[in-house]
């Protein structure tokens, strides 16, 4: 089921010249399946026309607190209930002061003091308006009013100045309206995630790898970072944006990434501690018995090469041992692995499991059709510790994603109510 299907959005637009950007957000949003009611401040509509809102919402505009064509006059009531989310793009300084205060002198700034749900404020401004302490006041009393703040950015602004004040890029503001509206199982954990392959160097020109796209864990990162969790993305090299929000942590050996993810899991004291561990890396299971600090030469034409190769050690079996459900410290942690296999795979992620020592194994059959590396999709096999067994269909990874934070979520309010 796609996520937007059936949403109901208002976005509210104040008068500043990232409005244009706003017109992407609506077009995507409603390209996405969810119906989005534009409401103009007047100063808006002289940067944006209310066709251009109309065109690319379907929707009419609302821009107008005493309206002859709302049905009852109340407009601002009425958006402001059936609203799933509103979020204001772009936020002026006006605009956010007019909040701070409880304004409610035109349609938008009396639906936002009629609102009970989600709001979500992208400001855009000048970086001396940003900075200025009438606006970070506003800003902090918003906060605390429970809005949520997306941006703003850094970087050249359309005055010329640079500094911050720029408004979200929309695929940000996309990103933040999602988790605006994501229940938060995971609300103040902290989780590891390792993806993507490993490089083990030969020499100073040469690897062993593997084909790991990292397409799996980025999707547990997005999910887990929906559902509030504080995300440290240990991962080898990939071709993919760190996931907004995820603390990275780039590798490149099997044992970098084993000490990155140590060094995040036995957090250093003062640091949040970590609850839960999903390795999703394609680690190598082998490394050269030495990297040479010179590149490997062609002595011969017909002289082969002999490679001594040396285990890796396995990151998710030391975890597992090293730490258990309840550790000496009392503090629970849940542990997950992945396991590509080819046949038998249930029998093998079942014995897997157990060598490993993981709370929860996400098995799948990399030889399937749509599964393995580099594709968008996945079939996975959920195996547990407490006997469970689930197969999930073919889904997009970032269902199978969302599944599995939501069986860790589950498993770690049952440990924390378990005595
Ligand atoms: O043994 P296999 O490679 O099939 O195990 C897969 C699981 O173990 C994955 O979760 C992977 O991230 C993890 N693993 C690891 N360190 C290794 C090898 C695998 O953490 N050296």
């Amino acid at each position: 089921m796609n996520f937007w299907h059936g949403k109901q959005i208002v976005i509210g637009l104040g008068g500043g010249i990232a409005a244009y950007k706003t017109l992407e957000v609506i077009r995507r949003l409603r390209e996405a399946g969810a119906t989005v009611t534009p409401v103009p401040t007047q100063a808006a509509l002289r940067f944006v026309t209310g066709l251009t809102l109309q065109a690319l919402s379907g929707e009419p505009i609302r821009e107008d607190l005493f309206s002859p064509l709302a049905p009852d006059g109340m407009d601002h009531i009425r958006l402001a209930q059936a609203a799933d989310l509103v979020i204001v793009a772009p936020a002026t300084a006006d605009l956010l002061a007019r909040m701070a205060t409880g304004q409610a002198d035109d349609l938008l700034s009396a639906l936002l003091l009629a609102r009970r749900g989600p709001v979500l404020v992208a400001p855009a401004m000048n970086p001396a308006m940003w900075e200025h302490p009438a606006t970070q006041r506003n800003v902090a009393t918003l906060r605390q009013d429970g809005i949520g703040f997306v941006g703003p950015e850094s970087g050249a602004m359309a005055c010329g100045d640079q500094g911050s004040g720029r408004m979200a890029e929309p695929a940000t503001l996309l990103e933040a309206a999602r988790r605006a509206l994501t229940p938060k199982i995971l609300a103040g954990r902290r989780v590891v995630i390792t993806a993507g392959p490993t490089r083990e160097e030969l020499d100073p020109v040469r690897f062993l790898s593997n084909h790991s796209s990292g397409k799996m864990g980025w999707a547990v990162a997005l999910a887990a970072l929906r559902a509030g969790a504080r995300v440290d993305l240990v991962h080898g090299p990939v071709a993919l944006p760190v996931p907004w929000g995820a603390v990275a942590h780039a590798v490149g050996s099997a044992c970098e990434m084993l000490d990155a993810t140590l060094d995040v899991w036995l957090s250093a004291p003062g640091n949040p501690r970590c609850d839960a561990a999903i390795l999703t890396a394609a680690v190598a299971d082998y490394r050269p018995e030495k990297r040479l600090n010179d590149k490997i030469k062609k002595e011969h034409a017909f002289s082969e090469l002999r490679l001594e190769l040396t285990q890796n050690p396995d990151i998710l079996a030391m975890l597992s041992a090293w730490t258990g459900m309840r550790s000496r410290d009392g503090h629970q942690r849940v542990i997950v692995g992945f396991a590509a296999e080819t046949g038998n795979a249930l029998t093998r992620g079942k014995a897997k499991r157990i060598r490993k020592g993981c709370d929860l194994l996400a098995i799948n059959d990399v030889s399937a059709p749509g599964c393995g590396f580099g594709t968008d999709t996945n079939a996975v096999t959920l195996i547990g510790r407490d006997g469970r067994e689930e197969a999930w269909p073919l889904l997009p990874k970032e269902q199978v994603a969302e599944k599995l934070i939501q069986a860790v979520g589950d498993l770690m309010r049952n440990i924390h109510t378990t005595p």
